[in-house]
């Protein structure tokens, strides 16, 4: 704890020094985001993230997340230095959406408009004709259907397949998943909620369609906080990453919140309710990108010519969320 301690108050002197902000995802270890909010930083879901960390002052944004983050923030604010406690924390949609085959599907359905999820790299952002995060994935795909547009969506299939079904838009669909949300297993969450029948099971769109389906509340990280805010349960299960138990603890005091289940059916989970790379945004990574800024370990850098053509589409979601 003593070592812990002295970690904190050495990334505070370097926030200080090299006028730095810490950016921090709900997924990561609560004493990171307890360090962001303590530091004048933020917490929050993917969308709030990339608003924070164009519009605040800093000249250095530490993002403690995933890369598709740390690359968004870029995108927004080529002109901040932008760091992450490493490189290597990637995100399994990301890395299942390769822009090669990702833009050879696009051209082969020249009639379509393609929206892509903010779990995407630069490259297929700049693909895109929308990004969406999972908090505003619905009203953006509505809006494009009230318009008569064919969809292209990618990479996530649960998300766009919960979408394709509350709007009934047309959509065709990559196949990609996110390993952590994908192992919320049905019957296990059934058995759970007989045991606690008074409970509401609030979900993240990343999974299954037969968790979802079984959802008091569906949405992104931070509207799945508001719903155990607003719901009068007093009970939660809770289908996405754990890290997010922190702040919805807080937000929810005398609630009791209950993980959902990720084994059951003789299956045994990979990654447990907790990404393995948003674990990756400890402390000693996250002093170390502040010492070694600058740093290819470290420093986030997107082509300038792909950077523009990718603000396009996050700068059209951003100005549709207004
Ligand atoms: P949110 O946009 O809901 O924060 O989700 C990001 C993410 O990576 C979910 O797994
Ligand atoms: Fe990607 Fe899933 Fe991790 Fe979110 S939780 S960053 S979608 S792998």
């Amino acid at each position: 704890d003593s070592e812990k301690h002295a970690y904190k108050a050495r990334i505070k002197q370097l926030l200080k020094e090299k006028e730095a902000v810490l950016v921090a995802h709900y997924y990561t270890d609560p004493e990171i985001q307890a360090l962001a909010e303590e530091t004048g930083g933020c917490v929050s879901d993917s969308l709030e993230m990339a608003r924070f960390g164009r519009d605040h002052p800093a000249k250095t944004l530490i993002v403690a997340g995933v890369k598709f983050m740390g690359e968004t923030s870029k995108i927004l604010s080529p002109e901040k230095t932008v760091l992450m406690p490493t490189l290597d924390a990637t995100c399994s949609l990301d890395v299942g959406c390769p822009i090669d085959t990702f833009s050879a599907f696009c051209d082969a359905h020249p009639d379509h408009t393609v929206v892509v999820y903010a779990n995407t790299s630069a490259a297929v952002k700049a693909r895109a004709d929308w990004v969406v995060t999972s908090s505003i994935a619905l009203e953006i795909v509505e809006h494009l259907d009230s318009q008569g547009k064919k969809i292209i969506w990618g990479p996530d299939r649960h998300l766009g397949s919960y979408i394709a079904k509350q709007t009934g838009a047309d959509m065709l669909m990559w196949q990609g998943e996110c390993i952590v949300h994908d192992e919320f297993k049905a019957k296990a969450l059934r058995q759970l909620k007989e045991q606690y029948p008074n409970a509401a099971v609030l979900v993240h769109p990343e999974s299954p369609a037969s968790v979802v389906e079984m959802a008091d509340a569906v949405g992104s990280t931070s509207q799945l906080i508001k719903a155990a805010q607003s719901l009068e349960n007093d009970i939660f299960i809770v289908a996405t990453d754990k890290g997010i138990f922190y702040k919805m603890q807080q937000a929810a005091p005398n609630k009791t919140l209950i993980e959902a289940p990720t084994g059951g059916n003789g299956a045994t989970c990979r990654s447990c309710a907790h990404c393995p790379w948003m674990a990756m945004n400890g402390l000693k990574a996250i002093e170390a990108a502040l010492i070694n800024d600058g740093s290819e370990q470290h420093e986030i850098f997107v082509d300038e010519s792909l950077r523009e053509r990718a603000l396009l589409p996050l700068d059209r979601m951003l100005d549709f969320a207004k």
